[in-house]
């Protein structure tokens, strides 16, 4: 069990997310992208976040591979530690959306609890949940890091897809059809539903 530290209180600050918005002239957001092992989350982001910075936004990308090797190097893939990872995500995306940044999240994020939960530390409109949806036959036809093969064999144990569940998103503000569409028209289609393209 976590260890709450008693007699912490919240420390007001002057400048608000509004004044650093304002600032920055942009809205703050959080595009949480969420799918398989290998749909192709980080690639979309990858193109999305390259425009958003050509355009001269303030963009940063969450991207689950790299976030572990930091942050959440403590962290594997149980259930319980999927779920750790989730909320100290949604809690530094939280913090990048009040420097008033657009955060770009790529995670399996594979519970619809712990999204739900993100979405929650969000204001509304801020949180755009985009599902990078790909049959799993498919991804793990492409197995593009070689996990899916690995995972079959029984040398990853807890493998989203396998023997982890995923569980889609009914509600998400987005869906990509991540099989039929190459990562450029995916990346579009995010632009357009931002009103950026
Ligand atoms: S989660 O479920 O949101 O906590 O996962 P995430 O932090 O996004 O990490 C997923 C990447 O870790 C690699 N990997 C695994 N994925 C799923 N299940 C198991 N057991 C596993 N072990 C390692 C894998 O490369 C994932 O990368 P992506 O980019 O999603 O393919």
């Amino acid at each position: 069990a976590l260890r709450r530290a008693g007699n912490v209180h919240w420390q007001h600050l002057d400048v608000d997310k509004a004044a650093r918005a304002r600032a920055k002239g942009q809205q703050p957001k959080v595009l949480w992208f969420t799918g398989l092992s290998g749909a192709g989350k980080s690639t979309i982001a990858n193109l999305v976040d390259k425009r958003l910075h050509a355009l001269g936004y303030h963009s940063f990308i969450l991207d689950g591979d790299n976030v572990r090797h930091g942050l959440n190097r403590d962290l594997g893939f149980t259930d319980e530690d999927r779920v750790e990872n989730i909320r100290r995500v949604a809690e530094v995306a939280r913090l990048m959306t009040d420097a008033g940044l657009i955060v770009l999240v790529s995670f399996i994020s594979p519970f619809r609890a712990e999204r739900q939960m993100a979405r929650e530390r969000f204001e509304d409109g801020e949180f755009i949940e985009i599902f990078v949806d790909v049959p799993l036959a498919l991804a793990e036809q492409r197995d593009v890091k070689g996990l899916y093969r690995k995972a079959r064999a029984g040398q990853i144990p807890n493998f989203t897809g396998i023997d982890s569940p995923y569980e889609a998103p009914t509600a998400a503000e987005l869906h990509l059809p991540a099989g039929e569409q190459s990562p450029e028209q995916l990346a579009q289609q995010v632009l357009k539903a931002l009103r950026l393209d």
